[in-house]
């Protein structure tokens, strides 16, 4: 969850670093700090709080080093504090490391460490690192070279149980940096003289498109002008590079006032991307990057979509949209949950795991569970080379640009396309539904683009609204089918970046209980996007407005606007990818109920963009 960004160049590390910490606090906002490699040793400046505090430290105007390592924090072990905050160094202070990820033995090897007269100064579980890797380089006098500097590391790598992805300095190598990482992200980024490492591409974007994407237990020796490659064995490997397409402007904010909203506004390209070549023009459906033939899928008899979060609500659709149209039974699973339920899963399962980032640690887990069970694993994710992608049989990518806001916007609507492209694929090849409703289909996702730019021209009319409904404590989200899928979507991007607490239901659910808290002026988001279940639905809102609540419906359907006190009308569309366009309103209402509030919108409280602990 934290971030890691590293340079190792000819230029000075310091204003380099705190940009790319800046590009990446959306990874964690605690705490930050740097410490680069200076004539006179290593320079430490950290501190609690925003990456921006760093700014004003005394002396950090005054660094020259040339490589430095540095760190924004999402507190796992200790509080947020200055003692707390990385880098941490060893004790005699001549190594220092930024750590993500959770060291889970870290008491064991503190007590080694302390056994063997080391000292803690605070309550992280990465200060065993720095020290871990002296006291191996310190026992090993027969090479010190930076060659048994790397063997030191990869020695303490080794006794390290979690995940981790490091960075290491030391003045007794000026000249180098060492970065590894086990279950947990970081790519480096090579041009010319200079080398960039960060625990996420957009940070370093805007220095060049040529990356190594790390495996876990590939250590790397890095010089201005190398990077050698070494297997835990520390025999030496060569690698190539990859190239990013996202162009850096995308990671930028481009004149919006937040990531978020540019994000929601950038929904028509986004989509745009993800459907690409899958579907043409002529209504032809493929995805180049599967092969399954009629006797594969013959054989699923299962299917599950694993995820957390806003992708799990995008699995949602895709559980509607795969049962409808290949009538496989699919299950949508909370990967947290999955991976300690002992699901039953063989070789006739098929799982599909979705994530934006490709680094969440449940759903790693999750999936590296259903391989061991012999299910064939499909990942959908937005990150090129991240960890899922990796693991998975086969990776289908949204394409939908980097993804900076903390608050899932364009990742999810991509992930919608994206998973009923898979059902029209698989209904095709199972030959499971008619050619005339695929057809339909198909001409319906090309359409939406189009349609998503005139649903977002009910941005006025969602400011207005939320202006009139910022300072309340409660809101509920109801739908039906397909729409409670959205209800949930709406309810969970309300309670991220505004702090209001929501609930979503099922509309037919609420007079099971939750009506008992419906009284005087609470608001009820109502969507109602399928025909057939429109009516239901209305009979239950109408039961919330005869016991006083206020009432903001989404809806494509003829319905009496007067029954209400506020109706988006959104435009027609399949109710098979509907959440496309319902869930805009949704987006717009969280984030102006935010603004109004005053509330940091990209980077809420107690939350982190990729949540790389279980
Ligand atoms: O990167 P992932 O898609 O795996 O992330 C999953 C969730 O953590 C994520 O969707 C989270 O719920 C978002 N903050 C929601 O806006």
């Amino acid at each position: 969850m934290c971030g890691i960004v590293g340079y190792i160049g000819n230029k000075k590390a310091c204003p380099i670093l705190l940009a790319g910490l800046t590009r990446l606090e959306y990874r964690g906002y605690d705490s930050a700090g740097v410490s680069t490699i200076e004539k006179n040793g290593l320079s430490l400046m950290k501190n609690k709080g925003r990456v921006k505090n760093l700014y004003d430290l005394d002396g950090i105007d005054k660094l020259e080093g040339t490589i430095g390592i540095a760190h924004t924090r999402w507190a796992t072990h200790g509080k947020p504090s200055n003692e707390n905050s990385h880098p941490h160094q060893d004790n005699s202070k001549r190594i220092s490391v930024v750590h993500n990820g959770i060291i889970e033995n870290y008491s064991e090897l503190r007590g080694l460490l302390e056994s063997n007269g080391y000292h803690f100064y605070s309550q992280t579980d990465t200060e065993v690192i720095p020290n871990l890797i002296h006291y191996y380089f310190s026992k090993n006098t027969e090479d010190n070279s930076v060659m048994g500097f790397l063997r030191a590391v990869r020695d303490a790598c080794l006794d390290l149980k979690g995940s981790f992805a490091i960075e290491v300095i030391t003045d007794y190598f000026p000249d180098n940096m060492i970065v590894v990482r086990k279950d947990s992200p970081l790519v480096i980024g090579t041009c010319d003289d200079e080398k960039y490492i960060s625990s996420d591409i957009p940070a370093i974007l805007s220095f060049t498109r040529d990356f190594y994407l790390l495996n876990d237990f590939e250590f790397v020796l890095l010089s201005r002008t190398s990077a050698r490659f070494f297997d835990s064995q520390l025999n030496e490997f060569q690698k190539n590079t990859d190239v990013i397409e996202w162009n850096s402007s995308a990671a930028e904010k481009d004149g919006f006032e937040d990531f978020m909203l540019k994000e929601i506004f950038e929904q028509p390209n986004a989509v745009r991307e993800t459907i690409g070549s899958r579907i043409s023009n002529n209504l032809t459906c493929d995805i180049d990057e599967l092969n399954f033939s009629k006797e594969d899928l013959k054989k699923i008899n299962k299917i599950y979509i694993i995820a957390c979060g806003t992708a799990m609500h995008a699995g949602l659709s895709g559980k509607n949209a795969i049962e409808k149209l290949c009538r496989i039974p699919t299950e949508v699973d909370i990967a947290s949950e999955f991976r300690y339920r002992d699901p039953i899963v063989d070789n006739n399962t098929l799982c599909i795991f979705i994530s934006q980032s490709g680094e969440t640690a449940d759903t790693i887990a999750a999936l590296k569970l259903a391989k061991s069970k012999g299910a064939t694993t499909i990942a959908i994710s937005n990150v090129i080379g991240s960890s899922i992608t990796r693991e998975a049989d086969f990776t289908i990518y949204t394409h939908a640009g980097p993804e900076i806001a903390v608050a899932s916007t364009k990742a999810y609507t991509s992930q919608v396309i994206l998973i009923n492209i898979l059902a029209i694929y698989f209904a095709e090849t199972l030959e499971s539904a008619s050619c005339e409703q695929l057809k339909d289909l198909k001409s319906e996702i090309l359409s939406l683009p189009k349609k998503i730019e005139e649903t977002l021209e009910c941005k006025e009319q969602i400011f207005n609204f939320a202006k009139k409904v910022y300072q309340e404590k409660d809101m509920f989200f109801l739908g039906r089918g397909i729409d409670e899928t959205v209800a949930k979507e709406g309810s969970l991007k309300l309670k991220e970046i505004s702090y209001i607490h929501s609930e979503s239901y099922a509309a037919g659910e609420l007079k099971h209980g939750p009506i008992a808290l419906i009284e005087n002026g609470v608001t009820v988001v109502g969507i109602m996007t399928d025909e057939k279940l429109t009516p239901k639905t209305i009979s239950n809102i109408q039961e919330v407005i005869t016991r006083g609540a206020k009432t903001l419906i989404i809806t494509n359907q003829v319905i009496d606007y007067n029954s209400f006190n506020e109706v988006i009308k959104i435009p027609n569309t399949s109710p098979f990818v509907s959440p496309i366009l319902s869930v805009i309103p949704l987006q717009l209402l969280a984030y102006y109920i935010s603004k109004e509030k005053g509330l940091d919108v990209d980077k809420p409280r107690n939350l982190a963009k990729s949540v790389t602990v279980e």
